[in-house]
């Protein structure tokens, strides 16, 4: 009788112990939660993603190339004002004025690098407080 007793704590014992396990799985945090883009509705033109200011964007940034190059590539804000720079410096776009920073609010939001790629692979953030250590040869 008592053994009966011991095996079935024991066995609640294990049920309860392997789903806190299940529960405490890793999750990466950031700021903001990456969303999968692919879940989004699209721009059927364009493909970019239909958000409030998806025209000015297309106006803005699809008038010299297709929004395939914007659609390919994840960056920061900081990246993608590097992108304008560099694009007026070499390419003749022009000054966006008012609009840059609702073109950069768009782009930072559903083209950074939290947002899951059109394929649905996830690029995990950059890891932090890597110890590298040398192989024994
Ligand atoms: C005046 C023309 C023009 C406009 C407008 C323009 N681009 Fe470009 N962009 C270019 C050219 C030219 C390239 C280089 C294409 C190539 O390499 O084949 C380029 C390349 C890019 C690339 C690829 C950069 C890389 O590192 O390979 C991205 C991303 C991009 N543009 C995004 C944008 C965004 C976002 C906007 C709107 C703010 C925009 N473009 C508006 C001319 C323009």
């Amino acid at each position: 009788m008592n053994g009966v007793k011991i095996a079935f704590l024991l066995g609640a014992l294990l049920i309860g112990l392997a789903s806190f396990r299940n529960n405490s799985v890793t999750q990466y945090s950031s700021a903001k939660p990456p969303f999968r883009a692919d879940t989004l509705k699209k721009d059927a033109e364009s493909g970019l993603i239909d958000a409030p200011n998806l025209m000015m964007v297309k106006a803005q940034c699809t008038a010299c190339h297709s929004s395939k190059l914007i659609l390919q590539h994840r960056f920061t804000r900081a990246g993608w004002v590097d992108r304008i720079r560099w694009m007026q410096k070499y390419h003749k776009l022009w000054d966006l004025g008012e609009s840059e920073k609702v073109v950069l609010d768009y782009l930072e939001t559903y083209y950074g690098p939290a947002s899951m790629s059109d394929k649905g692979t996830f690029r995990r953030p950059p890891m932090k407080q890597v110890k590298w250590y040398k192989l024994e040869p």
